[in-house]
């Protein structure tokens, strides 16, 4: 009798492990990823490229579906789900995500680069390392890097000098920080989403606004605003976070499809910044054709905008002004 019993334990015992592999070989994960550019833009290219990696070496079992043009809600909407994990990955621009984590502030001071090969020392290095985990903080991952080029102003009326943003209405992006540099140079601020921009622009609600010249060219901001100012007042790069409910459950797969999944995302930034190199050129030329009139300030005036602008480095003292210091002399 007691044999039997044995025997029916370790049956018992084969059948439930047998089960629970069974079940974990037939996890499938399908997770959304969120991006507010359309579909051929480089930061949306990206994203598919990370899906289909992953797709590809975890033969199957993670599954991102990418859903662009801002089907999924503005940043803010976006930012707001993925730390309730209603949404498991999305790329910010730091001018979003940084009014939710103001350390990043830092990173998108006026003129703090002196080109983009600055900028990517910094943040392929222990800073951009660093600032990746530490967002952990408002509850999600960051996984990479984006280039989002650096920034210039666009309006309705030509300008060409500081003296010409006085009194001038231009958008920025929903947070403070980015309000009080443009209005550094004498402007009025006034925060709308990037989807509402067009509008706000065609309606002459707004005299201008500032981004990069792929975003500029690829919502038709040039239409209704064709003078574009080539300051390059700031860059604000861009990263790609996971939720905690989607980092959760992919550890539950076992955490080498984190690895992954953290290393398909970083070939994804290389590949977009690629990208985004070709689409600036493209954009630049794409735009001349159509009309659109680009002023390139001259060293001196350049130099005037620089300086009105550094007022926004005096809240930045102590711990930051070390981390300013260490990022110029990368
Ligand atoms: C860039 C960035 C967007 C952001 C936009 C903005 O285009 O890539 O993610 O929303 O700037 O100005 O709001």
């Amino acid at each position: 009798m007691k044999r039997l019993l044995l025997l029916l334990l370790v049956l018992s015992l084969l059948f439930s492990c047998q089960k629970g592999d069974g079940k974990n070989d037939d996890r499938h994960l399908v997770l959304r990823y969120a991006d507010n550019q359309p579909e051929y833009f480089p930061t949306t290219k990206a994203a598919r490229y990370f899906a289909e990696l992953v797709y590809a070496r975890t033969d199957g079992k993670i599954d991102i579906r990418v859903y662009g043009n801002g089907e999924l809600g503005g940043e803010v909407q976006c930012l707001q789900q993925i730390q309730f994990g209603g949404l498991d990955f999305a790329r910010f621009s730091l001018g979003t995500l940084s009014a939710y984590y103001p350390k990043l502030n830092v990173l998108m001071l006026p003129y703090l680069y002196t080109d983009s090969d600055h900028m990517w020392r910094v943040l392929d290095g222990k800073i951009g390392d660093d600032f990746l985990s530490q967002v952990e903080e408002i509850g999600v991952f960051g996984l990479c890097w984006f280039d989002a080029g650096a920034r210039s102003f666009y309006t309705r009326m030509p300008i060409s000098s500081l003296e010409d943003m006085k009194g001038l209405l231009i958008r920025v992006q929903e947070n403070d920080i980015l309000s009080s540099m443009v209005s550094s140079l004498g402007a009025d601020t006034v925060q709308i989403p990037y989807g509402d921009v067009y509008s706000a622009l065609q309606m002459g609600k707004v005299d201008g606004a500032e981004n990069n010249m792929p975003s500029y060219f690829y919502t038709g901001h040039f239409e209704p605003a064709r003078y574009f100012f080539v300051d390059e007042h700031f860059r604000l790069p861009e990263m790609v976070v996971m939720s905690r409910a989607a980092r959760n459950e992919i550890m539950e797969l076992g955490p080498e499809y984190l690895e992954i999944v953290r290393e398909c995302a970083r070939e994804s930034g290389l590949y977009e910044r690629k990208l985004w190199k070709e689409e600036e050129q493209k954009a630049f030329a794409q735009l001349e054709s159509l009309g659109v009139v680009f002023t390139f300030p001259s060293n001196e005036e350049q130099e005037r905008i620089r300086r009105a602008m550094e007022v926004v480095y005096d809240d930045f003292t102590g711990e930051n002004a070390l981390l300013i210091d260490k990022i110029r002399s990368q």
